[in-house]
């Protein structure tokens, strides 16, 4: 049989985000992915994420927009008496100790482990992804969290029938697995069965009627990394390094200033890589970063450096705005009304991913990426790319009423940038 092989935009825009032109989104709903994932499977589920709070109550909130997240909770639960398998990695520490989901889970029959990520590498496992019937793939921002599907803004990609890449995503979940153990150990290097022979140097190659697309995953930290396997950080240099006319970025967090040992770290290798595709090539570089109650203020010096290099008479255009989740009456949600994306959209790659442009993201906490390179035949076939559509995503959030140019923020009590 020939497998039809799919790549799906996949969003969730929080409730009460309207946009003032129009309400397109690109993508599927997060969770309708989630759901069809749910429903397709027939022998085995793999779940890995940061923390799981499905519920309300796991967080003392008392609203009905939780509702879809209990829902993709009983659907999970039922799985393993559907003859499911469902095994589940997630991280310790963890951020929702208060939370049920996985001893429920576990009461019915799914497999859990926690991987002490605190004492294997002084990170957390902050990958995100499913693996279905070893043939389909999600990646993306979404924890498995009630606020992903109503409170806050993520993006992922959703691959059906695919089974070289689920192979390949199973083996970074398989590392996962066997680093769930107690007191296990980091082996160095990794055994041959963790090798990979799809990297940036070696995609996958496939083809969706006649657009042809490139892919691979990127994995962090290096220490979970054989060296077959690109690392996320090599995965965003590429990226930037090949593109020719612009460069969108839209991650939550974007920082060249670290905490190490509690000594202030310069840690400016993606900011210089930027810094560079601007002056040397002339690469249009936008950069769409998140501003929640939460956020950091440390950020804000890092990106008015960026923007003050903007200089478009000298051919330097760098662009930094901020994306503003509006909280309205939801303050009592916490960790919620924001911009969660991690992606990349260049003229030649989409990259989706799962970590914060900051260093400790590439050094010790567990993050995937996906790049994806397509080349159509006939431009009617270019629209229907996951690229045309990331465009049209970060274009749409770009313009939206929700992003706010850096000099232009004012006072805003939704953004933490806003009141330094
Ligand atoms: C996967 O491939 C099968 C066989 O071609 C097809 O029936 C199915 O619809 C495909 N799944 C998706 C989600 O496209
Ligand atoms: C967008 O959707 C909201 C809620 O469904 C609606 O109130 C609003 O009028 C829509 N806006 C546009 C421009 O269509
Ligand atoms: C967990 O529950 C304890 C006791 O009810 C409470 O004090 C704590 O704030 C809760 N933690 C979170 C993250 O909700
Ligand atoms: C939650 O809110 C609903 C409606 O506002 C109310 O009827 C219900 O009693 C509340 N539940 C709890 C546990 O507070
Ligand atoms: C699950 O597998 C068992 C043992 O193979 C079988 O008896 C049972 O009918 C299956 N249940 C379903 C819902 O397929
Ligand atoms: C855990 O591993 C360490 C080092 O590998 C070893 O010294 C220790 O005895 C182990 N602890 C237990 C309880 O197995
Ligand atoms: C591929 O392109 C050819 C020629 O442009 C066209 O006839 C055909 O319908 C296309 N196939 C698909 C699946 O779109
Ligand atoms: C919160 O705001 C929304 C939209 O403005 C409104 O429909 C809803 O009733 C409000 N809820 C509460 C509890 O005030
Ligand atoms: C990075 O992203 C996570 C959520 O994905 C967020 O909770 C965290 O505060 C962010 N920033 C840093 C510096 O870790």
């Amino acid at each position: 049989m020939l497998y039809h092989f799919r790549i799906i935009l996949v969003e969730s825009i929080p409730l009460g985000v309207t946009y003032d032109e129009d309400n397109v989104t690109f993508g599927v709903p997060l969770e309708q992915a989630w759901n069809d994932l749910i429903s397709v499977a027939t022998e085995h589920i793999e779940v890995a994420s940061f923390y799981w709070t499905l519920t309300g109550e796991d967080v003392n909130v008392n609203t009905t927009s939780d509702l879809p997240g209990e829902g993709i909770l009983e659907r999970l639960k039922a799985l393993p008496s559907r003859n499911v398998s469902v095994q589940v990695v997630t991280s310790m520490p963890s951020l929702s100790p208060n939370s049920t989901d996985l001893s429920v889970l576990r009461e019915h029959g799914v497999q859990v482990r926690r991987v002490d990520f605190g004492r294997l590498t002084k990170g957390v496992l902050h990958s995100k992804f499913w693996i279905v019937d070893k043939r389909h793939v999600f990646i993306g921002s979404p924890n498995m969290d009630w606020r992903a599907l109503t409170e806050v803004k993520e993006l992922g990609a959703l691959i059906y029938n695919c089974t070289s890449l689920a192979e390949d995503l199973h083996k970074i979940f398989l590392s996962f697995w066997e680093m769930g153990h107690f007191n296990s150990s980091l082996p160095q290097p990794w055994p041959s069965e963790y090798d990979t022979s799809i990297n940036r140097d070696h995609p996958l190659v496939v083809k969706d009627g006649n657009v042809s697309s490139r892919i691979y995953l990127s994995g962090s930290p290096p220490s979970f990394c054989p060296s077959s396997r690109t690392q996320d950080l090599e995965a965003i240099f590429s990226a930037i390094s090949e593109a020719e006319r612009f460069i969108d970025v839209s991650v939550m967090e974007y920082s060249p200033s670290a905490r190490f040992h509690r000594q202030r770290r310069y840690w400016p290798v993606i900011d210089d890589v930027i810094k560079r595709a601007a002056f040397e090539r002339q690469v249009h570089i936008r950069m769409l970063i998140s501003c929640g109650r939460d956020s950091d203020p440390r950020m804000l010096p890092f990106l008015r450096s960026l923007a003050s290099l903007n200089s478009p008479t000298y051919n330097i255009n760098i662009l930094v705005r901020l994306f503003i989740v509006p909280v309205g009456n939801k303050t009592d949600i916490p960790y919620a009304r924001v911009n969660h994306n991690k992606y990349m959209v260049t003229d030649k790659v989409s990259y989706i991913g799962t970590s914060n442009w900051s260093e400790d993201y590439f050094s010790n906490t567990a993050g995937v990426g996906l790049v994806v390179s397509e080349h159509g035949q006939d431009p009617m076939q270019k629209t229907r790319t996951l690229h045309h559509k990331l465009q049209a995503i970060f274009n749409r959030d770009w313009h939206s009423q929700f992003s706010v140019d850096l000099d232009k923020l004012g006072q805003n009590p939704d953004c933490a940038l806003s009141n330094p």
